[in-house]
């Protein structure tokens, strides 16, 4: 029976525990230019106790930025910044995988370059999620994203490329390899959800054509990486009420049956792992068994699930084989020796709420590790 403690193989690489560090964005890179500096590395130097880390959302390009102060990789700054983080991760033994994101129309134009409004598959705004800007008067204040532009199919193909042109960043940065954030309600998820796209050339309309652009960025970045060190991230949402369907204004109208077919797709095409993120606000939908099943029966390589995970919840889910690594989103913020404590049954800090975006190494890099 495998044990959070079990060593797991993940395509060449071996994976010392099946602990991940989901990723998590800190809104903490240095300004300007949103550069992986110091207080990065420290923060993942001090979880590197992880099997498997993934990097917070980090920007391909800068119209794919919707929050402030997150780090990009398009640059060659941030590329140097991110390859101190790789540095110190390695030095530890440990393994990171870069989430790459677009947040296509969950951004503000005062975000976008030339303040022009964002992109996305098609011109429909998001309106039941909240961004924050840096500059102006609403510096730090959450905020409405502006009305997206719709791209243009020559467009779409050159942001496939910029996927390509991350990845090759990352490479460089020393990372050990890519998850596609395809969640949440981002650019990927933008494309794949019926509503949002509303495309009339091969990226809309049937099943097939919202999966295109998922299809092709994951072949542009496996290119790079191959396959088996690409990762892609998903929420499916199952839910019952209008309150909860309206979630980041995406959710399929059925989503065993998109998910399912997404992660046919992705087994097809041989990623490395899929990564789930469950629902994790108070009373929110549970997964039903059924789709948890399906999709262990669907995807042959290992399955990360995240979302208010116990080691308790971790064991249950290893035992009923639905999933190979558990992620600790919140719980590791907090305890950067996560891990250690879990395997010794130590108790855990509490995660401070206040300072979980922007600020300095307050609620960051000075959670205790344990002493006795
Ligand atoms: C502060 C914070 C930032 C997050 N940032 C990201 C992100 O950049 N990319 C992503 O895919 N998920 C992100 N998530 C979701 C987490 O990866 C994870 O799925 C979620 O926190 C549930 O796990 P938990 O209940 O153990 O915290 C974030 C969650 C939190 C709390």
């Amino acid at each position: 029976m495998p044990s959070l403690f079990s060593p797991l193989t993940l395509g060449d690489l071996t994976l010392r525990n099946r602990i991940v560090l989901p990723p998590l964005t800190r809104c903490r890179s240095e300004q300007p230019g949103n550069i992986p500096g110091d207080r990065m590395v420290e923060y993942y130097r001090q979880r590197a106790g992880a099997g498997l880390m993934i990097t917070e959302g980090t920007q391909i390009e800068p119209r794919g930025q919707g929050y402030a102060w997150t780090p990009g990789i398009h640059s060659e700054e941030q590329v140097a910044g991110w390859k101190r983080v790789t540095d110190a991760v390695h030095e530890q033994g440990g393994t990171i995988f870069c989430q790459l994101w677009h947040v296509g129309r969950v951004s503000h134009t005062e975000l976008q370059p030339g303040k022009q409004p964002p992109v996305a598959p098609s011109a429909v705004a998001a309106t039941q999620v909240r961004v924050f800007i840096e500059t102006g008067p609403a510096a730090g204040i959450l905020t409405a994203p502006s009305e997206p532009r719709e791209l243009t199919t020559a467009e779409v193909k050159e942001v496939v490329g910029l996927y390509r042109r991350a990845a090759e960043n990352a490479k460089r940065a020393g990372f050990d390899g890519v998850e596609l954030h395809s969640a949440n309600g981002y650019l990927i998820n933008q494309f794949i959800s019926e509503h949002t796209n509303f495309r009339s050339d091969e990226y809309g309309g049937s099943p097939e054509n919202r999966l295109r652009f998922l299809r092709e960025v994951t072949e542009a970045v496996s290119s790079v990486f191959g396959s088996h060190r690409v990762g892609v991230r998903f929420a499916p949402l199952f839910s019952s009420t209008d309150e909860e369907r309206v979630y980041l204004g995406l959710v399929e109208s059925d989503p065993h049956a998109t998910y399912i077919g997404a992660a046919q797709l992705l087994n097809e095409l041989e990623v490395g792992y899929l990564s789930i993120a469950e629902a994790d606000w108070d009373n929110s939908p549970e997964m039903p068994e059924s789709f948890r099943a399906a999709l262990r029966e669907t995807f042959r390589s290992p399955i990360i699930y995240s979302g208010r995970y116990t080691q308790e919840k971790a064991q249950r889910m290893l035992e009923k084989g639905w999933g190979d690594l558990a992620g600790f989103g919140r719980t590791f913020i907090a305890n950067p020796d996560l891990p250690e404590r879990l395997r010794a049954g130590h108790p855990l800090n509490a995660v401070d709420h206040s300072s979980l975006y922007g600020g300095d190494e307050k609620g960051y890099t000075d959670y205790p590790f344990y002493s006795s």
